[in-house]
C-alpha cells in the first residue's frame, strides 16, 4: 500500500453540527486501478478530482457499483467499523453481475481501515454522528463498443455524517414503476438502480410524497423496498419484512434489525407482504408502524402512505412505543459501542494501523 499524505488538510474547516449528507469529504481516499487482467498497487492520496475522457466506459454504459457503511467513534474516541464483511461480499457480488473484477479483502478490508485510521480525527462524535463510507468501483476505459470494460477503478471516499433523513416521511406505493424485475441487476448495489428510481421519485415527489414504496413488477401487488431502503411493516405486534430476493436488496441494516428484533424475543415474519393486507390492517386500525431502514438513514418512519389516489395517515407511536426507534437506538447503541454486541459486529480500527 502506498500512502500520501496531504499537506493541506481541510479539517479546521468541519461544522460537524452543520453537516449536509455526502457534501464533505475526508482529506484522503483510497484508489487502485485495474489493468491487464489484474489490480494495481492500492494507494491512499489526498482527496481530489480525476480528469476523464467523456468515453468512459462507466458514463456511458453505467458499468459502476458502490457500497454504504458508516464508521463510528466512541466517547474514548475508539473507531468501529459495522459488520465490514458484509459489504466487501456485497460489492463482489455487485461487481460480479455487472461483469466487473472482484475486490480483494486487503484492498477493502484492510485498506478502508487504513483510510479510516488516518483520517480518524474527521470522525464526528456524539449520538447519531458517524463516518459515511462510500466504496466503489467504476468502468474507466475510453471505448465505446458496449461490452464490459478492460480496465477500472476501485476507490473508497468518506464524508462526515449525521441522521440522513430525521422526521417520518410520506411515501408513495407505487403501482406502475419498478425499481427491480427478475433476472434484472435489483439486489446488485449497481449505480443504474438509483439513476432508475429518480424520476418515479420525483412523480412522487409532485404528488405529495417524499418516497415511493416499490412494489413487484409483475403485480404490484407487494411490497420490495422503500425509496433506497428495506421495509418493515407492524401489524399489532408482528413485524413483516419481504424475503431477498434477486429484486430486493441484501440490506445489512435490515439483517440487522431482524437479529436485533428476534433477539428481544419480537415475533418476525420474512415474508411476502400484499399491499392489500397493510391497506386492511389500516382500515382494522392493527397497523402500527411501517419504516425503511438502511445504512445512511438507519432507519425511517412513515407517517402517510398514498394508495389508488388515496392519502392514508399512519399512526405515529411515541418513541418508548415504537419498534423502529427501539430498534435503531440499540443499533446505533452497538455500533457506536455503547451498548455490549452480543452478535460481535463491531471492529476495532487499531490506532496506527495505516503504518503497520
Ligand atoms: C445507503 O444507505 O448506504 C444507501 O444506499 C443510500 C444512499 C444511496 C444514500
Amino acid at each position: 500500500m502506498i500512502i500520501q499524505k496531504t499537506s493541506n488538510s481541510r479539517i479546521q474547516n468541519l461544522d460537524k453540527d452543520n453537516i449536509s449528507f455526502g457534501s464533505t469529504f475526508i482529506d484522503h481516499m483510497l484508489v487502485c486501478e485495474y489493468e491487464n487482467g489484474k489490480w494495481g498497487e492500492v494507494r491512499i492520496m489526498p482527496y481530489g478530482s480525476f480528469s476523464f475522457s467523456p468515453a468512459m466506459m462507466c458514463l456511458n454504459y453505467g458499468q459502476a457499483c458502490f457500497e454504504g457503511m458508516k464508521a463510528y467513534k466512541d466517547q474514548k474516541g475508539q473507531v468501529f467499523l459495522f459488520r465490514p464483511e458484509k459489504n466487501f461480499e456485497r460489492i463482489n457480488k455487485s461487481a460480479k453481475r455487472l461483469a466487473m473484477p472482484e475486490v480483494t479483502r486487503e484492498m477493502f478490508v484492510e485498506g478502508l481501515k487504513a483510510l479510516v485510521d488516518i483520517d480518524r480525527a474527521w470522525i464526528p462524535q456524539g449520538e447519531g454522528f458517524s463516518l459515511y463510507i462510500r466504496p466503489l468501483i467504476f468502468a474507466t476505459e475510453e471505448a465505446l463498443m458496449a461490452r464490459e470494460s478492460n480496465k477500472y477503478m476501485f476507490a473508497i471516499i468518506a464524508s462526515p455524517a449525521k441522521a440522513y433523513y430525521s422526521a417520518p416521511v410520506s411515501v408513495l406505493i407505487s403501482d406502475y414503476y419498478s425499481r427491480a424485475a427478475n433476472g434484472g441487476i435489483g439486489f446488485a448495489k449497481a449505480a443504474g438502480n438509483y439513476a432508475a428510481a429518480f424520476y418515479p421519485t420525483q412523480l412522487a415527489n409532485e404528488a405529495g410524497y417524499e418516497q415511493i414504496i416499490w412494489t413487484d413488477d409483475a403485480t404490484h401487488g407487494y411490497f420490495e423496498e422503500s425509496g433506497t431502503m428495506n421495509v418493515f411493516v407492524r401489524v399489532e405486534d408482528t413485524i413483516y419484512t419481504p424475503p431477498v430476493s434477486e429484486r430486493i436488496l441484501d440490506g445489512i441494516t435490515r439483517d440487522s434489525f431482524i437479529e436485533l428484533a428476534k433477539r428481544r424475543g419480537m415475533e418476525v415474519v420474512v415474508d411476502k407482504i400484499p399491499v392489500q393486507f397493510v391497506i386492511n390492517a389500516h382500515k382494522e386500525g392493527t397497523l402500527k408502524e411501517i419504516w425503511g431502514v438502511g445504512t445512511a438513514v438507519v432507519s425511517n418512519r412513515f407517517k402517510a402512505m398514498g394508495y389508488k389516489g388515496e392519502r392514508l395517515t399512519l399512526p405515529l407511536l411515541s418513541d418508548e412505543e415504537s419498534y423502529a426507534e427501539n430498534l435503531k437506538k440499540e443499533l446505533i447503541g452497538i455500533q457506536s459501542n455503547q451498548q455490549e454486541d452480543p452478535f460481535g459486529w463491531r471492529v476495532l480500527v487499531e490506532e496506527g494501523v495505516a503504518h503497520k
